[in-house]
């Protein structure tokens, strides 16, 4: 039962909201949106792009530090908690020379990001996460709805404030079906 609990909630708010932080990071860059539709075979790769421009999973669950160490000039003593902002980790340095990783670019080759964490606990749905739940679920998503765009100005849109997961409470879209 722990385990399929388990499986249950990391699974689901981290997958959904990717979707809808892709999906609002489409609607409020349209050329980007343009490309994807243009060019499905980019899907694989704009999926790590969002996992790094505005990834789900913001920060990791608690660690405590084994022994007495200095990060980035910072003390953090033995057994003090320690919380990773993954999210930023992907913004935090340009992903190649002269470039802004602000930038939201569905053609990046290779995005950095930590967005699944790292080490002994990485995602154990990383695969399924990429692969069926995010990629086959946006080109779905694009090709079969020809129209979409934002229903409500994206700054007026109200964020989940878990301290762990990243995304809107709800995304108002208008959508035409073809
Ligand atoms: C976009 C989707 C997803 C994202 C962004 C995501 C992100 C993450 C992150 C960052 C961690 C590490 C947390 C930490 O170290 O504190 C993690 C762990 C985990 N994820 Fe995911 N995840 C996603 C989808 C899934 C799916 C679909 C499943 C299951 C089918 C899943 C199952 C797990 C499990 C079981 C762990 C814990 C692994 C362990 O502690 O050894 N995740 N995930």
């Amino acid at each position: 039962m722990g385990t399929a609990m388990m499986l249950i909630v990391a699974g689901h708010e981290s997958s959904v909201n990717l979707l809808g932080d892709a999906v609002l990071a489409l609607l409020q860059h349209p050329e980007q949106l343009g490309l994807l539709r243009e060019r499905p075979e980019l899907m694989p790769g704009a999926v790590e792009e969002f996992l790094r421009h505005d990834t789900s999973v913001e920060r990791s669950t608690s660690r405590y530090a084994a022994e007495d160490v200095e990060l980035g000039g910072v003390p953090i003593p033995r057994g003090s908690m320690v919380v990773v902002a993954l999210g930023a980790a992907g913004r935090d340095a340009p992903q190649a020379e002269d470039d802004d990783p602000a930038v939201l670019d569905v053609t990046r080759p290779g995005a950095l990001h930590l967005a699944f964490g790292h080490g002994i606990h990485y995602c154990l749905g990383a695969p399924l996460a990429r692969l069926e739940k995010t990629s086959i679920a946006l080109r779905t998503l694009l090709s079969r709805v020809p129209e979409l765009e934002l229903a409500a100005p994206a700054d007026s849109l109200a964020w989940i404030g878990s301290g762990i997961i990243r995304g809107v409470l709800s995304l108002p879209v208008r959508y035409r079906v073809g």
